[in-house]
């Protein structure tokens, strides 16, 4: 079997760690825990899969308590966990695995239809994490929030919405926002059948856990979209030219992501609606682009500015996972840059502009600069191969002075910065950055924080174990 490249290692094991050994000085204000979601496992014997995305999910907990850092890990105990586990087998529900493809050995996955699901069988919720009404959930683009406990990170099962809303034939978003004035959830569900419709929903917290429409529209063939913006009055969907026939993707056998097509001729549409009274304000048209990960939106005098990773065909899919596996990001398929577009609201007319031509993923703001003009993000290189005395690098970028200060370590692969704002911080940058570091030998991983202000490394926390590179996380205020 080839060597396993950072985001492609199988951590079968899950552990405790009551106190992690820590170098440097952790801010004392730093209580609270990080879980982190991502796909763990890869391979059953010579089996592997061909895809990034579809990795079993492992939760991550990082939890800080009085100047010390606990550790433990947990497979979501899922349908396709089952599979695996129970029955050795591969042939789950999948995003994007090809079932002919090969990556480590020749397999075949069973054909399986895209939300074929039993009734409450519980999905590969590999993205993210959410505290949704008060629950801790796991989350992927599925609206089938899966719930765990913080302090032990065992599977408790779906989150039960009473609505009618769809919970199957239907996609959601991995990246809900949350409104801290509100004290609301926002999110959409994307719902296939003879009639096709995009919907924003709200869930408050209180007694009755509801996803209240507050604006929808018809839509033909829905779009794949996997993030979307909100601005203090608007809130924007990202249509790009990734599309769907909805009658084939509910007949259809291959993986989700395979029923789309690449439809360049129709653009990419950012639709607006106003968030209190629901109202379909427009649809602004831009050239095609693909896109996974929105960063932050904000209106200024008449104009809604919308700032988003873009690359320029949904080639970027396989081009991601490939480059996690083959540790070199293919040059056909071109890299993310970071862009913002910027929709006038008294007419059609639409203007983009390079923020910054870096290859740089997985964006994290302040969030408390949500929907707000705001000045820095932090992100995850996706340009250099971890060649002998390289790193793959963190960034802060200043998207007014559009510069960026980069941290990085010989041999070591990062995963999603997250911001963590300081008690009372006045200042958008006053807090620290958390990530979790594989050595790419493979050895060990560690924790880094990183003080927000100078990117500079204040402390880390090292954990005996490689941790294969995740995706997103979410940092609590409880702490265990
Ligand atoms: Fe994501």
């Amino acid at each position: 079997m080839e060597p396993r490249a950072p985001h492609y290692q199988d951590l079968n094991e899950e552990f405790n760690y009551d106190k992690l050994a820590i170098h440097g000085n952790l801010p004392s204000w730093l209580e609270g825990t990080l879980v982190r979601n991502g796909p763990a496992k890869f391979t059953v014997g010579e089996r592997a899969l061909s895809h990034w995305f579809d990795g079993l999910a492992m939760l991550h907990a990082f939890s800080f308590h009085g100047g010390e850092v606990s550790y433990c890990n947990r497979y979501l105990r899922s349908a396709a966990y089952k599979r695996v586990f129970e029955k050795g087998r591969l042939d789950y529900e999948m995003f994007a695995a090809d079932p002919c493809g090969t990556r480590f050995s020749r397999f075949m996955t069973a054909l399986v239809r895209p939300f074929s699901s039993e009734k409450g069988s519980i999905p590969n919720a590999n993205v993210n994490v959410a505290k949704i009404a008060g629950e801790y959930v796991a989350l992927t683009d599925l609206p089938l929030p899966v719930r765990f406990d913080l302090s032990t990170l065992g599977t408790l099962g779906l989150l039960e919405f009473d609505d009618p809303l769809r919970k199957n034939r239907a996609a959601g978003s991995a990246h809900p926002h949350y409104d801290a004035k509100e004290q609301a959830t926002i999110g959409y569900l994307v719902e296939f059948g003879r009639k096709c419709r995009y919907q924003f929903y709200q869930i408050k917290e209180g007694a009755k856990l509801e996803r209240r429409v507050f604006a929808q529209m018809e839509v033909s063939e829905p779009s794949y979209m996997h993030s979307f913006s909100l601005t203090e009055s608007y809130a924007i969907l990202i249509e790009q030219p990734l599309v769907v026939n909805p009658r084939k993707l509910l007949l259809s056998t291959r993986p989700f992501i395979r029923n789309f097509e690449w439809r360049p001729e129709r653009g990419t549409h950012f639709h607006l609606f106003h968030r209190q009274t629901g109202k379909f304000v427009g649809s602004w048209v831009a050239e095609p682009f693909f896109f996974f990960h929105t960063v932050n939106a904000f209106e200024e005098e008449g104009v809604v500015h919308v700032d988003l990773f873009t690359y320029k065909d949904a080639t970027a899919i396989d081009a991601i996972a490939d480059f996690a596996f083959a540790d070199r990001y293919p040059s056909d398929a071109g890299a993310s840059k970071l862009m913002r577009y910027s929709l006038a609201l008294d007419g059609t007319s639409i203007t983009s502009s390079t923020l910054l031509p870096l290859n740089v993923e997985l964006p994290r703001i302040n969030p408390a600069y949500d929907a707000r003009n705001y000045t820095y993000l932090y992100a995850t290189d996706l340009d250099s191969p971890l060649e002998q005395g390289r790193g793959r690098s963190l960034v802060k970028i200043d998207t007014k002075a559009h510069t960026v200060i980069p941290w990085s370590q010989s041999g070591c692969c990062p995963g999603e910065p997250l911001f963590i704002a300081a008690p009372g911080a006045t200042r958008e940058d006053e807090g620290v950055v958390l990530a979790v570091v594989l050595d790419a030998s493979g050895s060990h991983t560690f924790l880094l924080v990183l003080d927000a202000t100078t990117f500079k490394e204040v402390a880390r926390a090292e954990v005996p174990l490689a941790i294969p590179v995740g995706l997103h996380g979410e940092f609590f205020e409880r702490a265990f």
